[in-house]
């Protein structure tokens, strides 16, 4: 696991997010029930970013296109195309659900962290 040091913590307050560039990647920061997450900020439908997406009480991350949501923790798919009603029925069938990348986090020396391959 290669550690890279992305943000000092206190640029990252409760219930903020940021993206940031990683390695070619676009990684979204998301700081919500005192965890501190890291997932790709592309959806994987249509790679659109999540940056914006809604965060349910459950703790997954609302992609603000057609509403397919994702587990901050583990980055798989609670909800798939469900925007607007009755679309999944028609791309359901030809887009296949799918997660996105997440990356382990941690916080040290007040900075954070985030873990690639
Ligand atoms: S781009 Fe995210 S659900 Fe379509």
């Amino acid at each position: 696991m290669n550690w890279i040091k992305v943000l000092p913590e206190n640029e990252l307050p409760l219930n903020d997010r940021k993206v940031v560039k990683v390695e070619q990647r676009n990684i979204l920061l998301v700081h919500h029930n005192n965890q501190i997450y890291a997932l790709e900020n592309s959806c994987p439908h249509m790679k659109l970013p999540l940056k914006k997406g809604k965060i349910t009480d459950d703790g997954a991350i609302v992609c603000p296109f057609h509403r397919s949501a994702f587990d901050l923790a583990t980055g798989n798919p609670t909800e798939w195309i469900t925007f607007p009603p009755g679309i999944n029925k028609l791309m359901g069938m030809v887009s296949k659900e799918k997660s996105v990348p997440v990356f382990p986090t941690r916080v040290e020396e007040g900075n954070i962290w985030v873990g690639l391959q």
